[in-house]
């Protein structure tokens, strides 16, 4: 980590030399191509330099928009950003590794991209439907490939320069282990759902151990109500130290070691999710003895992500 005891500027050293990731990340998972842009320009503007996306956002060509245009207003360079983006279920199989790279670089409108995930260890039936389903409604998965023949496609990627690390996303620590032990260029980075309902604490302890990036979504628990921006000992922590919710919430993930990936729609909730600052010991250690336990998202069990993938 560095970033003195100013937490807004943490940066995260990834385990290839590549550099580091902000550990304070915008996530673009927004629905609405107008809102997307808007959304954007506020994070850049609030201070917010890594930017989550995915194909299956459907809204990359808006994010590389606004990041383009927020980026000649404000005088931000290209390596000042970290931009991240991920490869489908239905493009798994390796020969669709690198077109998929190509066509989300294209659409992003970027030379090169910092981090390429995985989006979930699950393959579907390869083609251009991102949700096939069967005549009774179940998703169609492919059996004609597996994670380390798509980890190899990836690898390959690094080899060409066009994107910096490799990772993967809603996995399980069985899965990780899987990939890293054969694997010729390490994942640098798991993005999982990660708050103090669903800590994950295990696979925490192998990242650091190993040198890869824990990525948080979720931390404020997707903003479901009720829930953990409800919580009454997050509630009084933000009372005792004059933050908000969300802002404690945000902290307590970047003390713990972990990035995160959070999205707030309006500049105000921007600027609000960016101003965070180091919370005292004993309230960090409060939310970590907090009991409830609940995973919000599927995804990690089906490849399907509910509400939200
Ligand atoms: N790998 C995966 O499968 C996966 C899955 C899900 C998400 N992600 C990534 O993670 C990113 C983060 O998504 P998330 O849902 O996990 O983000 P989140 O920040 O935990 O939750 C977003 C929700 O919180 C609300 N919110 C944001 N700031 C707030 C604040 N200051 N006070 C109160 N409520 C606030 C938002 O409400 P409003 O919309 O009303 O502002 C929204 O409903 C996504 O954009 C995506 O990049 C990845």
């Amino acid at each position: 980590m560095t970033g003195s005891s100013d937490i807004r500027l943490m940066k995260i050293l990834l385990n290839n030399g590549s550099g580091r990731m902000p550990a304070l990340g915008f996530g673009t998972l927004i629905p609405d191509a107008a809102e997307t842009i808007t959304a954007t320009r506020n994070a850049l503007e609030a201070g917010f330099r890594h930017f989550d996306c995915a194909e299956r956002y459907r809204n990359e060509h808006e994010v590389g928009e606004a990041l383009q245009a927020g980026m000649a207003a404000g005088g931000i360079a290209r390596a000042d950003i970290f931009v991240t983006t991920k490869l489908w279920n239905t493009n798994h199989r390796p020969e669709r590794v690198e077109p998929a790279f190509e066509a989300s670089l294209k659409r992003l409108g970027l030379e090169y991209l910092d981090l390429y995930l995985i989006h979930t260890p699950f393959a579907f039936q390869p083609g251009d439907e991102q949700d096939p389903r069967d005549q009774n409604g179940s998703v169609i998965y492919d059996n004609e490939v597996t994670l380390l023949d798509t980890w190899r496609a990836m690898e390959n990627l690094v080899d060409r320069g066009k994107c910096r690390a490799i990772g993967l996303s809603d996995i399980t620590l069985d899965i990780l282990l899987s990939i890293y032990e054969p694997a010729r260029i390490k994942p640098a980075v798991v993005q999982v759902e990660s708050h103090p309902y669903l800590p994950e604490t295990e696979l925490l302890e192998f990242c650091k151990e190993k040198g890869i990036v824990f990525l948080a979504f979720a931390p404020l628990g997707h903003g479901m109500k009720p829930g953990l921006l409800e919580d009454p000992v997050i509630s009084a922590i933000a009372a005792r130290v004059g933050k908000t919710p969300a802002q404690v919430l945000l902290a307590w993930a970047v003390q713990r070691g972990t990035a995160l990936l959070t999205t707030p729609r309006t500049a105000a909730r921007a600027r609000e999710n960016f101003d965070i600052s180091a919370l005292p010991e004993d309230a960090f250690n409060e939310i970590n003895r907090i009991q409830t336990r609940q995973r919000l998202n599927p995804v990690v069990k089906t490849g399907v992500g509910g509400f939200l993938t």
